[in-house]
């Protein structure tokens, strides 16, 4: 897996370096070249060693026969970034076997930083072994999110992206959801949830921040099945008090107001 990260990874820097051409999924939901050609080539060498595969990829991939074995593929993860010249992006490769996650590796190929794990064997960073950070409370954590690139007015997150920010030291949106779990497994990151995410973007980066010692649950604490769309992810130790925090978000309770744009205007 981590071969066929590394090869897809170089041909996105190609890309990049040349800076592609921008194609519209939705209003704000962009494609390139660069995504098409990197899943090519992901699914080339997964047919190749292991043609028994059941393979998922972003941009279209769909052999479900039913194999214990499926691969749930982001070619490039971080597309908005990648087009506009943004070095934050990666290629996501998770494995399931019977439906339940096996190994993940995301590789981005602009630090040359390979995350890797498999169920029970720890969490590694380019072959060292990497853990979630140790920081108490929400007060004290550097958190990340992330809003969709379609139907953002139906995404309730501008209201957690506002609470969270005023009751921690900040929330990062880089924009690359794969990237944003492996930071929190690195420690670099103490938290990190979106809505509405999809299997290619999830399924390596969970695997990676539970095995490097962090939690990950839905919104309200439920566990995340591959197909679940809603994340939270920690070091553990603050996942409750995220989780409060959310609770009192969506009952609206002992919320901080924001002012009215008009009332800075005074
Ligand atoms: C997107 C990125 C982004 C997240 C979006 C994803 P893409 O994936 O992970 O950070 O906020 O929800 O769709 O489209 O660049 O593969
Ligand atoms: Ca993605
Ligand atoms: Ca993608």
């Amino acid at each position: 897996m981590s071969e066929i990260a590394r090869e897809a990874g170089a041909l996105l820097m190609e890309f990049y370096r040349q800076r592609v051409k921008i194609e519209y999924k939705g209003d704000a939901d962009l494609v390139t070249a660069a995504d098409r050609a990197s899943e090519k080539l992901i699914l080339e060498r997964i047919r190749t060693r292991w043609p028994e595969h059941d393979v998922v990829g972003e941009e279209g991939t769909r052999i479900e026969t039913g194999a214990d074995y499926r691969w749930y593929v982001d070619p490039l993860d971080g597309t908005t970034n990648f087009a506009h010249g943004f070095p934050v992006f990666c290629v996501s490769l998770g494995l399931t076997y019977r439906g339940q996650r096996h190994a993940g590796v995301l590789y981005d190929p602009t630090r040359d930083e390979l995350f890797a794990a498999e169920t029970g064997k720890g969490a590694f960073l380019n072959g060292a072994k990497i853990e979630v950070s140790k920081t108490p409370r929400l007060a004290d954590s550097l958190v990340a999110t992330g809003f969709p690139s379609h139907k953002r007015h139906k995404n309730p997150n501008i209201h957690f992206y506002h609470v969270v920010t005023l009751r921690s030291h900040g929330v990062r949106r880089a924009g690359s959801a794969a990237l944003d779990l492996a930071c929190v497994a690195a420690g670099r990151f103490d938290g990190f949830w979106e809505f509405n995410l999809n299997a290619w973007d999830t399924c390596a980066g969970i695997l990676i921040v539970e095995e490097a010692g962090g939690k990950v649950s839905g919104m309200k604490g439920e566990p995340v099945e591959v197909t679940d769309r809603n994340v939270v992810a920690s070091n553990g130790v603050i996942h409750d008090e995220i989780l409060r925090t959310f609770d009192q978000i969506f009952t609206g309770r002992d919320l901080e107001e924001l002012p009215d744009p008009r009332e800075y205007r005074k």
